[in-house]
């Protein structure tokens, strides 16, 4: 192909060229040498626009100006296939499961992963050093809901206790559409799963050499716990509450956070939720406008049993960018609203958390949030409102640098890479050959979305990965040096002092 396109330009070049040359040296009159010049220059720009790019089509990259010469790829396509057997109990053959290689590009080119995914490595820190051994995994067996196993690129389960909702059967489907997007590309896998909120794993039970902590996967952390962070059912949907997988969801947040202007919004705090789940989000409710005090905070309670008998109206996550600044605060534990409430371009409050998910680490207050005092909560909403639509500008900036974090850094894609680049590095640390546990069922799409119906069916399908991806993961980039992960977590508790600095300021001048 390199040689059609070389062809191709030197017949440009040759009969074009040559031809307005020849032209031009006829003619005596001036006209004619500005016409000259003017065609050597277009010759030029021709030129250099070949040659650049011919020295990209150097390294087998597709060049752009020559797009049309290019074969269309063959796409591997995997059809959910519902006729095959008894679906309830078999997957069909024929998944592929060896990676083909000269399928994907070469991953040495492969864009680095955005930098929350450096968290991997402290997570999977305590057993750097000792490897992860059978005993270890089936300690963390006592509060799992299931146990997932990997061999040669099949997906078993053996499930153990009842998980809230759907949340595990979401999650499932998660790692099976992952399997999907990297057929033959996973390891072999052993781990234990919990759904439940709030991590178990506590440090302080495992210091030591020996101290063998049992691998956790569950959907959020603390300070105080080991559990490892897994991204939550909520990106594959919510059946229960109809909130849609994340992919569709997060093109429709995007064109809901166009409606209204920022400076249009209603110029104060917003907040919606289930006041019921913990004792700080009932605490925030005193901070509600009243007859004798505004505290710029509008806050609604979300009543789901109502909004789903009609038809959830009123919770349409699309149509909630109407107000200048949205409230963050967790529920029992981290709060799947999260990147929903940080799409918006309207800053976020964060009222002080307690727990993390997967991507929260990254974030930084004043730069993607406002922080908010935890006990101090109403006092603090309303200096941030006052500050904010006095620094119209400032406000702003903090609320797209986390709108633009979560539509890109937080795409689908980098989910999937997520858990990939996750389960690869636990699995590096297996010190044993996992295999299939006696009780495990074979798992596959089809198993699970065939006997599905409701909004459980359509959401898998909507979800669904349709083809192997033809490009790699994003790389993973390093661990983080001990200096520059104390760096960066003294940035974060500095730029909280400083408003609070400025808060304790504000209060005493009035
Ligand atoms: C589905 O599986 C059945 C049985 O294995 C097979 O006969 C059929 O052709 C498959 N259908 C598709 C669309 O692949
Ligand atoms: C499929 O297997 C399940 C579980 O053994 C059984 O209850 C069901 O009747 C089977 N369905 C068909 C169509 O054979
Ligand atoms: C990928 O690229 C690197 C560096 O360019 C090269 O050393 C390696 O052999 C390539 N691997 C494959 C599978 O092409
Ligand atoms: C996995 O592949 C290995 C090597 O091909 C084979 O020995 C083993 O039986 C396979 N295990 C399962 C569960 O398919
Ligand atoms: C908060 O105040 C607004 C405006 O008065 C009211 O509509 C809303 O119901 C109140 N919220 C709660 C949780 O009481
Ligand atoms: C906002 O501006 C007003 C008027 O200049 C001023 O009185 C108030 O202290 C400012 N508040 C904050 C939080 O910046």
């Amino acid at each position: 192909m390199r040689e059609n396109v070389q062809k191709l330009g030197s017949i440009l070049f040759k009969g074009g060229c040559g031809f307005y040359r020849q032209l031009s040296w006829k003619g005596p009159e001036r006209r004619n040498n500005v016409l000259f010049f003017f065609v050597l220059f277009l010759c030029a720009v021709f030129v250099s626009a070949y040659w650049i790019d011919a020295s990209i089509t150097a390294d087998s990259k597709p060049a752009n100006l020559f797009k049309v010469l290019r074969k269309p790829k063959r796409r591997i396509e995997l059809p959910l296939n519902c006729t095959a057997g008894n679906l309830t109990r078999t997957c069909p053959a024929g998944y592929p499961s060896t990676y083909e290689s000269g399928k994907y590009e070469n991953s040495s080119a492969a864009p680095v992963c955005p930098d929350y995914f450096r968290w991997i490595h402290e997570d999977l820190r305590p057993w750097k050093d000792t490897g992860i051994t059978r005993e270890m995994v089936e300690g963390a067996g006592r509060s799992a809901k299931f146990r997932l196993v990997v061999v040669n690129g099949t997906a078993y389960v053996e499930k153990y206790r009842k998980a809230i909702q759907t949340r595990d059967v979401f999650t499932l489907w998660g790692i099976l559409q992952l399997l999907r997007r990297y057929p033959g590309r996973m390891p072999d896998l052993d781990l234990m799963f919990d759904c439940d909120d709030r991590p178990l794993i506590r440090s302080r039970d495992h210091r030591g050499p020996n101290a063998a902590p049992p691998p956790l996967f569950r959907y959020c952390g603390d300070d105080w716990t080991l559990d490892i962070v897994f991204p939550d059912w909520s990106f594959w949907g919510w059946a229960e509450i109809n909130i849609k997988p994340w992919e569709s969801l997060l093109k429709e947040l995007k064109k809901g956070n166009e409606m209204t202007k920022w400076k249009e919004r209603e110029p104060y705090a917003y907040w919606k939720g289930n006041p019921y789940v913990a004792p700080t989000r009932r605490d925030l409710l005193k901070c509600n406008v009243s007859q004798e005090q505004d505290w710029n905070a509008r806050l609604y309670i979300q009543d789901w049993n109502r909004e789903s008998q009609q038809g959830y109206k009123e919770s349409n996550l699309e149509q909630q960018c109407t107000h200048r600044y949205k409230i963050y605060i967790e529920g029992w534990a981290w709060s799947v609203s999260e990147k929903y409430i940080l799409a918006c371009n309207s800053p976020t409050l964060l009222v002080r958390p307690n727990f993390y998910d997967f991507f929260t680490r990254s974030l930084v207050p004043g730069r993607h949030y406002w922080p908010i005092r935890g006990n101090d909560k109403c006092r603090s909403i309303k200096f941030a409102v006052d500050w904010g639509n006095n620094h119209t500008q400032e406000a702003q900036a903090i609320g797209e640098a986390a709108s633009s974090f979560i539509q890109e850094e937080l795409k689908m894609d980098f989910v999937y890479d997520y858990m990939f680049h996750l389960l690869n590095e636990y699995a590096k640390l297996l010190k044993y050959r996992p295999t299939v546990p006696p009780n495990a069922i074979q798992l596959c799409s089809e198993t699970m979305a065939c006997p599905a119906n409701g909004l459980q069916r359509k959401f898998m399908m909507e979800s669904m990965v349709k083809a192997p991806k033809e490009t790699g993961p994003c790389a993973l980039p390093p661990p983080f040096d001990p200096a520059t992960l104390q760096a960066f977590q003294r940035e974060k508790q500095d730029s909280i002092k400083q408003v609070e600095t400025w808060e304790a300021k504000s209060w005493e001048s009035n």
